[in-house]
C-alpha cells in the first residue's frame, strides 16, 4: 500500500467498495468529449450509443477511456491518455488528485473553471426547469488556492517505538480509507499551519494504536483556528476520541466589516475571501428589492438561518426580523449575532413556514443545504403573500428543481449571480433573485 493511505485496523463504515478510480478497467474506448456536466466529468458517446461520463476529461479532447462502469443506458470511466489534451488543460498540483475524492477538476486552468461551472449551470437549468439563466448571470472569483477556511480532516496515530505519528488525512470516497497528506494547497494557510505544527502535540499520546478520529477545522481568517472532535453536531463538547478535547469551538469571524459569532461544530461558509462579495449581492439585491417596491421593509424572513449570518448582515434595513434554524448550536450563535429585534427561532424552516402563514409583505432570505427546499416549503411558499425570494444555494441541481416547482407559481428569476467559492472542484454558490 503506498505510503499515501491509511487503512483504520477496524473501521466504522459498512463493506468497503473501491473507488472508481481504482477498479480494474474492463474495456478502452476512444472517445471525443462533447461537453462539462454536473460533477465536472465529461460527457462524451461510445461505437455503441451509450453515454460516458468520464473523470478527468474536459470537452472537446479525445481520450482513450476505460471503463469503470457499465449499465445498459449509461457507462461511466476514466480517461488513461489524452490524445489531444483542451488548450484549458494544466498539470494538476496536487499528488492526491484523483485519490483523495475532492479538487477533481484541477486538470482545468484556474482561470477557466468559472466559464466552464457557469455553462454547466446554465445547461442544468435548460434541462431540469426548462428555464434560460439570466444573459449577464456574473460569476464572482476569488484566489483559486489556499481559500478554505473550513475542513472536516480524519486524525490518525501510530506508535513508532516510543513515538506517536499523528497524520491527518481526508476520507476517500465510498472506502473507508483515507488519503494522508502533509499539506492540502486548497486550505487555508493558517490551516495547514495548524495541522503541521499544533495539531500533531494536541493529538500525540491521546489516542489508541492504529486508531483515528474526525475533526472539524475551524480558521476565522484572523489568526484563530478552532477544531471540534464531535460526532455528533449538537454536542459541542463531545469527542469521538477518549482523551482528546475539542478547543473552545467557538470563535469570531470578521466579515464585511460586522463580527459574526461561529464556531467549529456548526455551519458557516468555507471561502472567506470571496463571502463579502456574497454579501454585497444579497445586500444589493434587498435594496432593489425595496427601490422597486416587490418588497417591503417590514419584515425579513431568514429561513436555514445557521448562526444568522445573513440576518446580521441584512437586519439594518428591515423593522422586523426571524431567522429560523434547526440545529440549537446554530441559534445560541444566532442570539449573540443579532440585535433584540430579532427573533431566532428553533425548527425546522418547513414546519415554521406551514404553521406561521406569512401573509404581510415580507422579503425572505432561503439557504438550504445540498438537498434543497423540502417540498412543503416549497408549497407553503406558494401560497403565502412573499413575492421576493432571495434563494442561495450550493447545489445547482436543487436550485433548478426548486426554481421550476416555484415557477408554477408565478416566481420568475429577477437576478443570478454565482460564486466561485469552491475552486479546483466541480462546485459552485448560486443567488438567484425570484419574484412574482
Ligand atoms: C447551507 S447552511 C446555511 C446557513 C446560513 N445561511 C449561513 O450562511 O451561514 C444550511 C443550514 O440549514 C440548516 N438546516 C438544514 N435543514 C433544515 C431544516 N429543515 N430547517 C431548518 N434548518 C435546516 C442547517 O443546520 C444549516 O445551518
Amino acid at each position: 500500500m503506498s505510503r499515501n493511505f491509511y487503512k483504520p485496523g477496524r473501521s466504522r463504515r459498512p463493506t468497503p467498495n473501491r473507488p472508481a478510480f481504482l477498479k480494474p478497467a474492463r474495456e478502452t474506448f476512444e472517445v471525443r468529449i462533447e461537453k462539462m456536466v454536473q460533477g465536472g466529468e465529461g460527457m462524451a458517446r461510445l461505437p455503441d450509443g451509450r453515454v460516458c461520463f468520464v473523470a478527468g476529461a474536459l470537452p472537446g479532447e479525445l481520450c482513450k477511456v476505460a471503463l469503470t462502469f457499465a449499465k445498459k443506458d449509461f457507462t461511466r470511466g476514466r480517461a488513461v491518455e489524452i490524445l489531444e489534451p483542451s488548450p484549458d488543460r494544466v498539470e494538476p498540483r496536487c499528488p492526491l488528485y484523483g485519490k483523495c475524492g475532492g479538487c477533481s477538476l484541477q486538470h482545468l486552468d484556474s482561470e477557466k473553471q468559472a466559464e466552464y461551472l457557469a455553462r454547466v449551470e446554465r445547461e442544468n437549468f435548460r434541462r431540469i426547469a426548462r428555464i434560460d439563466l439570466p444573459e449577464d448571470f456574473k460569476v464572482h472569483t476569488g484566489p483559486a488556492w489556499g481559500y478554505r477556511n473550513r475542513a472536516r480532516v480524519v486524525v490518525t496515530c501510530d506508535r513508532a517505538g516510543e513515538k506517536d505519528i499523528v497524520r491527518f488525512g481526508f476520507r476517500m470516497p465510498e472506502s473507508n480509507r483515507i488519503a494522508l497528506f502533509k499539506e492540502c494547497p486548497v486550505l487555508s494557510p493558517a490551516l495547514n499551519c495548524f495541522l503541521q505544527g499544533k495539531a500533531r502535540e494536541i493529538f500525540a499520546g491521546k489516542f489508541r494504536r492504529g486508531s483515528e478520529t474526525d475533526v472539524n477545522l475551524f480558521d476565522n481568517g484572523a489568526g484563530d483556528v478552532r477544531f471540534y472532535c464531535g460526532t455528533d453536531r449538537h454536542d459541542a463538547r463531545g469527542s469521538s476520541a477518549p482523551g482528546i478535547q475539542s478547543s473552545d469551538p467557538s470563535c469570531v469571524v470578521p466579515v464585511a466589516g460586522k463580527n459574526v459569532h461561529a464556531g467549529a461544530e456548526v455551519f458557516f461558509q468555507s471561502n472567506l475571501s470571496l463571502l463579502p462579495s456574497l454579501v454585497q449581492a444579497v445586500r444589493d439585491a434587498v435594496d432593489e428589492g425595496l427601490a422597486i417596491g416587490e418588497a417591503s421593509d417590514s419584515w425579513l424572513i431568514d429561513l436555514f438561518s445557521g448562526v444568522g449570518f445573513f440576518a446580521a448582515m441584512l437586519e439594518d434595513k428591515f423593522k422586523r426580523v426571524t431567522t429560523v434554524e434547526r440545529d440549537d448550536n446554530c441559534l445560541r450563535y444566532a442570539k449573540i449575532n443579532l440585535s433584540e429585534k430579532c427573533e431566532s427561532v428553533s425548527a425546522p424552516a418547513e414546519d415554521w413556514l406551514q404553521e406561521n402563514v406569512v401573509d404581510t409583505p415580507a422579503t425572505l432570505i432561503v439557504d438550504p443545504p445540498r438537498t434543497g427546499l423540502p417540498p412543503s416549503c416549497t408549497a407553503a411558499l406558494a401560497a403565502s403573500s412573499v413575492n421576493r425570494l432571495i434563494y442561495v444555494s450550493c447545489d445547482p441541481v436543487t436550485l433548478a428543481r426548486d426554481t421550476a416547482v416555484l415557477a408554477q407559481s408565478g416566481f420568475k428569476i429577477r437576478r443570478a449571480e454565482a460564486f466561485a467559492f469552491y475552486p479546483q472542484t466541480p462546485h459552485l454558490e448560486m443567488m438567484l433573485v425570484l419574484a412574482r
